[in-house]
């Protein structure tokens, strides 16, 4: 197992959003900004696993502002934590103002992908290590989100998720 870093899985996407991507109030629809995430986020833990990938949850997705019609959207997915065959991957939604071009952060999602074989049985990936301050921060966080997410999905006994309970205590 060769250790990677988040980078090494970067994807970031650009795209216009175009009048039959937009709800009635001309804003972007919001499953296609998830359809737009799952996509970049699939190409993030393709690459940090090189296997076929598939999306195992969606964990969080905060649409805190709207996207009007003919933004420039950038989607940048990363993997931050990798476990024994699933992955979280951290998606940030960055607007550009066309006169500045400053970029703005719009929306963020998490969502969690696992490796799998070629019939479909997931199969272990490379740990990873992280090097900023923000990736530390999400990878110490990542745990407490799986089991979070595990626990939702009747996967986990509550009693079970460690990491929860310690943020009670
Ligand atoms: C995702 C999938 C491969 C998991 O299979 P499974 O039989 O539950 O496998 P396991 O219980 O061994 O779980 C595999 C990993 O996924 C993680 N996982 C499973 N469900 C999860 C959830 N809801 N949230 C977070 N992690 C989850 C497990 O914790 C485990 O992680 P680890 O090996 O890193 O510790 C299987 O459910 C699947 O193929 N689902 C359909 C995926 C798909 O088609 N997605 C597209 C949407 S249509």
């Amino acid at each position: 197992m060769q250790p990677k870093h988040p980078n090494d899985s970067v994807c970031i996407m650009t795209d216009l959003v175009l009048p039959s991507e937009t709800n009635p109030l001309n804003n972007l629809f919001g499953g296609e900004l998830l359809a737009r995430m799952d996509r970049a986020a699939s190409i993030a833990a393709r690459r940090h696993s090189r296997r076929i990938v598939v999306t195992a949850s969606v964990n969080h997705v905060a649409f805190n502002r709207v996207i009007p019609l003919g933004s420039v959207v950038t989607v940048e997915a990363k993997v931050s934590r990798a476990f024994k065959t699933s992955m979280e991957v951290y998606i940030d939604v960055w607007i550009e103002d066309r006169e500045s071009g400053i970029r703005s952060l719009a929306n963020e999602a998490i969502y969690t992908f696992v490796a799998v074989d070629e019939t479909g049985r997931p199969t272990p990936i490379d740990p990873i290590v992280p090097e900023t301050d923000l990736e530390k921060e999400r990878f110490e966080a990542a745990l407490r989100r799986k089991q979070l997410s595990l626990v939702l999905a009747g996967k986990m006994k509550p009693n079970e998720a460690t990491e929860l309970k310690a943020l009670f205590q």
